[in-house]
């Protein structure tokens, strides 16, 4: 796959899955602006530009929809249009919902779902200016397929996605835009690191272990697999996919019992 000429927006490009994306866009020749709240995103883009030229970086936070008006005016005084948009960047933070404050729910609410709305505002009279224009969002298996103890915000935020997408999708037909979303079981990234650590701060391997032994495939997906998905999705290969919901999961959405078999 080629996206020569194409340029891409990521946002959350700054570790896990939107590095993983950010890769793969960049070995298909895309030209890549990172949006990402995490001084972190200063050390990706030094690592990635030792191989890759046409990648740069904004810090911002996507609650902010000043500062990223005035990063769409920067990036447009260097290009004609923006052909890919992944909405990547997103928080989750595991708490019951009897205790959850107004605050932690709102931060997900603020990032996950308000977050991904402004990017998209900003950038769409960009985007439509595309032959091919592709918008892919971050959603999960968790809120529209699955869910665990301590998750309703998180599950909120990303069921709320998928209705995003496909509302979306229909607005966008006409403007040739594919707008999709992606639902990943576990991916191993700093996220899953930490969710590891707030269900057991002692030892949080056991965590991962533990997830990986339900997992049909035995492993957690890589960002690169994920990378790999998007990079179909953003692509002139996928031409007549629109307002889908595509599960990456290795199988873990897929056992209906643990007990029966022969
Ligand atoms: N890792 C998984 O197993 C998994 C599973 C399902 C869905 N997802 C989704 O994939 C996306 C990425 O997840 P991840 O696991 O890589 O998370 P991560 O925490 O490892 O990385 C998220 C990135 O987004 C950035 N970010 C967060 N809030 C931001 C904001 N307000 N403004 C700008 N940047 C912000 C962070 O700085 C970070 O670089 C999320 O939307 C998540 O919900 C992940």
């Amino acid at each position: 796959m080629d996206l020569t000429n194409k340029v891409a927006v990521v946002t959350g490009g700054a570790m896990g899955n939107g590095l993983g994306i950010v890769t793969s866009l960049l070995k298909a020749n895309a030209r890549v602006y990172i949006l990402d709240y995490s001084e972190e995103l200063k050390k990706t883009i030094k690592e990635l530009k030792k191989e890759y030229s046409n990648v740069s970086g904004y810090i911002v936070d996507i609650r902010d929809k000043k500062m990223l008006d005035e990063i769409v005016k920067d990036i447009m005084k260097e290009q004609k249009k923006i052909d890919i948009l992944v909405n990547n960047a997103g928080v989750a933070k595991l708490e019951t919902f009897a205790k959850m404050s107004d605050e932690i729910r709102d931060f997900h609410f603020d990032i996950n779902i308000k977050g991904t709305w402004n990017v998209t505002k900003a950038f769409l009279p960009y985007i439509k200016k595309s032959k091919a224009g592709r918008i892919i969002n971050l959603s999960s298996v968790t809120g529209p397929m699955v869910a665990d103890v301590g998750e309703v915000a998180y599950a909120t935020t990303k069921a709320a996605l998928i209705g995003f997408t496909k509302a979306l999708a229909m607005e966008l037909v006409d403007n040739n835009i594919l707008v999709n979303a992606i639902l990943p079981g576990y991916i191993m990234t700093p996220m899953v690191e930490g969710i590891a650590k707030e269900t057991n701060s002692k030892n949080p391997s056991e965590v991962i272990e533990s997830i990986r032994l339900g997992i049909p495939l035995k492993r957690l997906g890589t960002i690169e697999e994920l990378g790999n998905l998007v990079l179909f999705l953003a692509s002139d290969e996928c031409s007549y996919i629109t307002g889908q919901t595509i599960v990456i999961d290795g199988g873990s959405t897929l056992p209906e019992t643990n007990s029966v078999g022969v």
